[in-house]
């Protein structure tokens, strides 16, 4: 398999830091030991350092939500690569569209953010999606462009591999509202093409693309199996141990 699945976990802005462990320790003693999908948690930055313990030698990584591109300075309230990487972080949710709605985050944030990441060697799971209104008024994939190429600018072709990019559809995030297998797939095939644009065609296969928006145990099995579609990015269904472990075993039927 050329591209092994990847099931992150974004739990947002929930849980403290005990909650955290709790659920931390469940998902570690159910797939702990899980090789072939590739597994990562992103917690609260409050709760990195403890769940950080939880997973060391496990085979679930640790990821977090954002992070400022600078890498220290007068920047209250925020967060730099290196005091990730300190807490063995190996992900990074960059541009997720919380960000962008909430935070007024731009493409060009976001891609300092990214460059910043990766010069960390942290993995990068760079955000894209439309809003309701643009696929209603036929923009997705102009959108997705936009956001794609804005968010890599500067990207090597050396670099792309570690970045991982999740296709979120803006409409579909904790609406319970799921993006159709076809919507899904023609989006990631549109993404994976414009990869291949970028940086050829070899690279392009290796880059892991996720879905993510309202993926749950139920719609996950036919989500993973399409060709393009590379794993998720979790939000809801994954602040419960059952439900994570369920599309992680999803992820790994579809593998096969
Ligand atoms: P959801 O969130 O699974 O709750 O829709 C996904 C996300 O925002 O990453």
């Amino acid at each position: 398999m050329l591209r092994k699945k990847l099931i992150a976990g974004n739990w947002k802005m929930n849980k403290t830091a005990s909650e955290s462990s709790t659920l931390a320790q469940e998902i570690v003693a159910a797939v702990g030991k899980q090789t072939d999908v590739e597994i990562v948690i992103c917690p609260p930055f409050t709760s990195l350092e403890s769940v950080g313990k939880i997973v060391d030698g496990s085979n679930v990584k640790l990821g977090a939500q954002n992070m400022h591109p600078e890498a220290n300075g007068a920047y209250t309230g925020e967060i730099a690569a290196p005091m990730l990487r300190s807490l063995f972080a190996t992900h990074v949710i960059l541009g997720h569209s919380e960000r962008r709605t909430y935070f007024g985050e731009t493409d060009a944030f976001i891609n300092k953010k990214t460059l910043a990441a990766l010069k960390n060697q942290l993995r990068p799971i760079l955000c894209v999606g439309e809003t309701l209104a643009e696929r209603e008024g036929g923009s997705t994939l102009k959108v997705v462009q936009t956001q794609l190429e804005g968010g890599l600018e500067g990207v090597s072709k050396d670099q792309i591999t570690s970045v991982v990019i999740a296709y979120e559809p803006v409409w579909a995030i904790g609406t319970g509202k799921v993006a159709t297998t076809e919507q899904a797939q023609e989006v990631h095939a549109f993404i994976r093409s414009l990869l291949a644009k970028m940086y050829g065609d070899a690279a392009a296969q290796k880059v892991r693309i996720l879905y993510g928006g309202s993926m749950k145990p139920a719609n996950a099995p036919e989500l993973l199996t399409q060709k393009d579609i590379d794993g998720g990015l979790i939000g809801g269904a994954s602040l419960e141990a059952r439900s994570f472990v369920e599309l992680i075993t999803a992820a790994s039927a579809a593998s096969k």
